[in-house]
């Protein structure tokens, strides 16, 4: 009989969340989640298959879980689900069973009737959202601060690199109602902020007439995100709300009037823009050139001029060259972001890319052009938090400083991390921090200002 599980995730925030939904659906079914490898019946492996690397990981992760394996049951959870050879390693007697992201709600049964059929898969992808009913029931979560709330699961977007259409199928969205309601329990736990996901959360939709309110959206016919965005923003004034990720084409002016319109919705906006080269974009199905792209950077900057920037940048993609990086650069340079994620292509099977288009640009130069960004990225962040010193800051403290125990650490609204000195403060307290020194990570706060 199966009765403790672990789960081990790799991967995306989207994991994180799946994470404390697997563990609601499996303790209201009896099970008993552990954190200790070595304690549990079942391991789950919550996957990601966004590069090779993270695949590769996970592969090796399955020969130790293996090399431990005696009498646990081992299932395979997430991203990679419907692309690993389950033939082989169900032959090989390495996993039990394989389940996609759209089909957790089948986790118990799976479970319960491993004893008859030993190996179970179903990697079935939905077109409706599958989670509406469930709220997270956040027994085990770490954080007691910030919590992920998933608004959208899936994406239609189809960029020719990417693999997430594929493994997490078409966006579905969870009903205005149903996401409020998990807000406002949030805020009922004490949770301070709420971070709102989706895959590409600014294509949020929502059209059943039933759900509208009347006092919060008047007279519309479908919610949108920023429908959604200003109903939880009015509805719970004292939670901070953030959100991710933002694609361009979708990002509508009206969305960034409500950002400033609400001072409990974070100003910050995490906004890929993968290649600065018109001829790269195109390549990678963007539906934005580079020159739409700065024109919508400069409207947020006018429209909320301390909003924070930041971005996510594939280098070496099929055929890029040496003047589409420097494109990249320059584009960096003129719009100097406040943070960035940073990766080298890889060649994904399944996608466009993968059958259309050649993977010919060498691993050295990758690397190289992904170290040249890095180095630009620092100076820009360090240029972007020096530009604080001497304010006034409010910052919401997540924890305790892992340099000094000393020193809390928390996030201002732009989502700088911003460490000071504790006196009598708690965690989950917004306060007033005056900054006095920077890295180019980190903002240095002095005592709290309002005591
Ligand atoms: N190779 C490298 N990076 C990728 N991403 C998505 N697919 C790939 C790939 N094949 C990056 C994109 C995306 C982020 C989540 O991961 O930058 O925005
Ligand atoms: Fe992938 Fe593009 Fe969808 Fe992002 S928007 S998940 S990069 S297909």
């Amino acid at each position: 009989m199966i009765k403790y599980f672990y789960i081990e995730s790799y991967g995306c925030q989207m994991n994180i969340y799946d994470n404390e939904l697997i563990i609601t659906i499996l303790t209201n079914n009896n099970f008993i989640y552990v954190d200790n490898i070595y304690k549990a019946d079942l391991i789950l492996i919550n996957t990601c298959a966004i590069r090779e690397k993270a695949e590769t990981k996970i592969y090796n992760r399955l020969l130790f879980f293996n090399s431990i394996k005696k009498k646990k049951v081992l299932g395979l959870i997430g991203c990679m689900a419907n692309r690993i050879d389950y033939k082989y390693y169900f032959k090989k007697n390495m996993l039990n069973f394989i389940i996609g992201p759209d089909q957790y709600r089948q986790l118990p049964n799976i479970i319960k009737s491993l004893n008859d059929n030993r190996y179970s898969y179903n990697v079935i992808l939905s077109n409706d959202e599958n989670y509406n009913d469930i709220i997270p029931n956040k027994l085990y979560s770490n954080n007691k601060v910030s919590s992920f709330v998933t608004i959208s699961r899936g994406c239609d977007n189809m960029c020719t690199f990417c693999v997430v259409p594929f493994t997490r199928g078409r966006e579905k969205n969870k009903s205005p109602i149903r996401i409020l309601n998990e807000c406002k329990r949030l805020y009922d736990l004490g949770y301070k902020e709420v971070i709102l996901l989706g895959q590409n959360v600014n294509s949020y939709l929502w059209n059943k007439k039933s759900f509208i309110k009347k006092n919060i959206i008047n007279k519309k016919k479908s919610i949108n995100f920023t429908n959604l965005l200003e109903m939880i923003a009015k509805s719970l004034p004292n939670i901070r709300i953030r959100f991710s990720t933002s694609n361009p084409q979708d990002m509508s002016i009206e969305v960034i009037k409500i950002i400033k319109k609400y001072n409990n919705i974070c100003k910050s906006i995490h906004l890929p823009f993968q290649s600065g080269s018109n001829r790269i974009l195109k390549l990678m199905k963007r539906k934005y050139t580079r020159l739409e792209y700065i024109n919508l950077v400069e409207k947020i900057k006018n429209i909320i001029p301390d909003c924070s920037l930041s971005y996510d940048i594939i280098t070496g993609f099929c055929s890029e060259t040496n003047k589409d990086h420097k494109d990249t650069l320059n584009l960096m340079k003129y719009i100097k972001f406040d943070f960035g994620y940073m990766f080298c292509y890889s060649h994904r099977k399944g996608t466009y890319a993968y059958k259309i288009l050649k993977d010919n640009v060498p691993i050295k130069i990758k690397k190289y052009r992904l170290k040249e960004i890095i180095r630009l990225q620092r100076k820009h962040s360090y240029y972007r938090l020096k530009k604080n010193i001497n304010s006034i800051q409010e910052v919401l403290i997540e924890g305790i400083s892992k340099k000094n125990k000393n020193y809390w650490y928390g996030r201002n609204s732009q989502n700088s991390i911003i460490v000071f000195p504790k006196t009598n403060e708690n965690i989950g307290e917004l306060v007033n921090v005056k900054i006095i020194n920077n890295t180019s990570a980190t903002l240095i706060g002095d005592n709290v200002e309002n005591k």
